[in-house]
Order: structure tokens, then C-alpha cells, then sequence
């Protein structure tokens, strides 16, 4: 069988972009060691009784040790929190662990002008650790749909000078 010229490039380039993607996938999971929203934490909540017992329960800021704080934040309908109403409140240039679910449905948290973006998924709880550079008020805002009043879930993040960080509202560990 006869196939043209131009055919076969094209079936080249087609299987060439195929194996890209893979390879793409592959080197995202492998070299850059991404991973989907759950699996570093390993173990699943139960959506029912997250915000009754654990840490969900007291949501908000705590310290792990100098220099190094994690937030337990929850995103439900239609709000977060902490972050709603009133601004989480972090230091500057330090460390952040970011832990977050959902109690109802499937929500995003995205802080524009940031690489910070995650799906909250319920019965799930996704981990990431970041760094603001300096002092500035971001915005909050969720990015999936998740209900009648999706457009208005949002929030605030202030980001003060690590000398002006108020301890005293920190959640005990
Ligand atoms: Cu929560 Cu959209």
C-alpha cells in the first residue's frame, strides 16, 4: 500500500505529540515530584466529621517550629476558613503549610498572582508548602463551581513583615 508523503508526517507528528504528553505526565510524577491533592497525606477524612473532631474542627494558624507555620483551612459553601470576613493573616517570607478540605463539595482555592492553586475536594485534605516573598494582600477566590453563590467565595490573604506577625492568635498545636 501506497501512503503519501505528507500522510506519513502526519502520522509522525501525531504519535510524536501522543508519546510528548506521556512523557510529559511521566516527568511531572517523576523529576518534579507533583502529585494530586490527598495522596501526601495518605489517609482519607470522613467529609461528616471533619469540622467536629481534628484539626478541621479548630480551623486557623499554627507553628510548627520557628520559622515554619501550617494552616489548617477549610472551604465550604461559601466561604473559607479561615480567610473569609476576615483576612488570613501570615508572615512574610517564611514557611507555609497549607492543608485544606471540604465538608460539603468540591471547591478550588486559588490566590491569583501566585503558582498557590488547588482542587478541595471532600474527603480528601491537600498539602502544599509555600513562601510569600513579601508583605502585600493577595486575594482568594474559589475556581470551581460549587453552588448558587459560587461567584461570591472569596477571601483575603495579608501578608505582614515577619517583625509585625501577632503570635496571640495562634491555634495551639
Ligand atoms: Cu466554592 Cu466555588
Amino acid at each position: 500500500m501506497h501512503v503519501h508523503r505528507f500522510e506519513k508526517l502526519w502520522i509522525g507528528l501525531s504519535l510524536f505529540l501522543i508519546a510528548s504528553f506521556i512523557g510529559i505526565v511521566l516527568f511531572g510524577f517523576t523529576v518534579m515530584d507533583l502529585k494530586v491533592p490527598g495522596v501526601e497525606q495518605g489517609k482519607p477524612v470522613d467529609p461528616t466529621t471533619v469540622l467536629s473532631k481534628g484539626a478541621f474542627a479548630n480551623p486557623g494558624v499554627r507553628k510548627i517550629e520557628e520559622n515554619h507555620y501550617e494552616v489548617y483551612m477549610v472551604a465550604q459553601q461559601f466561604l473559607f476558613r479561615p480567610g473569609t470576613g476576615q483576612p488570613l493573616v501570615l508572615p512574610a517570607d517564611t514557611k507555609v503549610t497549607f492543608h485544606l478540605t471540604s465538608p460539603d463539595v468540591i471547591h478550588g482555592f486559588e490566590v491569583p498572582g501566585t503558582n498557590l492553586n488547588s482542587m478541595v475536594i471532600p474527603g480528601q485534605i491537600a498539602t502544599f508548602t509555600t513562601r510569600f516573598p513579601e508583605p502585600k494582600t493577595y486575594g482568594l477566590i474559589c475556581h470551581e463551581y460549587c453552588g448558587a453563590a459560587h461567584h461570591n467565595m472569596k477571601g483575603e490573604i495579608k501578608i505582614v513583615p515577619k517583625s509585625e506577625f501577632d503570635e496571640s492568635n495562634l491555634i495551639s498545636r
